[in-house]
């Protein structure tokens, strides 16, 4: 089973068709680049996977159970996303589990419960803000903390609920260049996450969506980038997947071929960007061929090597 399956989604708003039959079948421990030029319908695809915005037609399919409203399994971090002023970093890390766990009524019956129930959740908010980077901090408030740090604490209240999926969208848009490259690294830690728990035999447990227009990052952060772009043969009829391929030049278990990533850059910018490029939409879709395409090339050196 897939962590997200979208199927033939369209999404209209008046007249206006901004999706066009989108596709997608996501795997678990994927991180997923999406990039499109700017207002072609990243954030309404979001939405409409975490549920706000349902589609016109189609479908989304969280691990296979059809996504109609927002739940816990389906996190999103925004670009400027608003923390509680008056709660530290690690009370707004505990804070959703805190809303889940303990309802009120269970807070005066049961006193003694609540309380050790406030510390476990507190305990595990600081575990999640250490895997941010951010467990000196773990007692400031928000009005303490610079933009790249709320973002990181934005980013484990996110992750603390274990959703199958969580989308970020533009999330590191308002950050200077070094701040960005940091949560960049800090993108790339929870990939080796992943990469460790497939070694161990286990599912890996994120799955990752992140919108960005800045196309290095794009390629540095995912291990597949999916391109959406209006700019096809179908003209006029709303945007299409128009790109999607593996992109794991960078990453800890592929070789560091530098050619492959500009190349990849290039090859991104005219197929999504390129308003003169008009090309049949499934031309730069390979995802899954290119992977087991990828996988064979592998197979065949090992036996070679044996
Ligand atoms: N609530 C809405 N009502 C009408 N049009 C909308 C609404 N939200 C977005 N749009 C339009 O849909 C298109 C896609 O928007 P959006 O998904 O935000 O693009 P992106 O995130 O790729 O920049 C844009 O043309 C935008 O103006
Ligand atoms: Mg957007």
């Amino acid at each position: 089973m897939h962590a997200l399956e979208v199927k033939n989604l369209s999404h209209w708003y008046g007249k206006n068709r901004i999706l066009n039959k989108i596709n997608l079948q996501i795997a678990y421990g994927q991180v997923v680049a999406l990039v499109g030029p700017s207002g072609c319908g990243k954030s309404t695809l979001l939405r409409a996977i975490l549920g706000t915005d349902p589609p016109s037609e189609g479908e989304v399919l969280a691990e296979g159970k059809r996504v109609t409203e927002p739940s816990r399994d389906v996190g999103i971090v925004y670009q400027h996303y608003s923390l509680y002023d008056f709660l530290s970093a690690e009370e707004n890390v505990a804070f959703g589990l805190k809303l889940d766990k303990t309802s009120l009524p269970s807070r005066f019956i049961g006193l003694p419960t609540y309380l050790r129930k406030r510390r476990e959740h507190l305990q595990m908010a600081r575990e999640f803000l250490t895997r941010v980077g951010l467990e000196a901090a773990a007692g400031h408030y928000p009005s303490e903390l610079s933009g790249g740090m709320r973002q990181r604490v934005a980013i484990a209240q996110a992750f603390i609920l274990k959703p199958k999926l969580v989308l970020l969208d533009e999330p590191f848009g308002a950050l200077d260049e070094a701040t960005r490259e940091d949560l960049q690294m800090m993108l790339l830690g929870f990939y080796q996450e992943n990469l460790k728990a497939k070694q161990r035999g286990e599912q890996p447990q994120y799955t990752i969506i992140i919108v960005t227009h800045e196309l290095n990052e794009a390629l540095y952060v995912a291990d597949r980038v999916i391109g959406l772009s209006r700019f096809h043969t179908e003209g006029s009829q709303g945007a299409m997947v128009v790109y999607d391929r593996p992109c794991p030049v960078l990453k800890p278990d592929a070789s560091k071929d530098l050619s492959r990533l500009v190349e990849q850059r290039e090859e991104l910018r005219s197929a999504v960007f390129d308003p003169s490029n008009v090309k049949h939409h499934s031309k730069y879709v390979s995802f899954w061929d290119d992977l087991a395409r990828d996988a064979q090339a592998a197979e065949a050196k090992q036996a070679s090597n044996r």
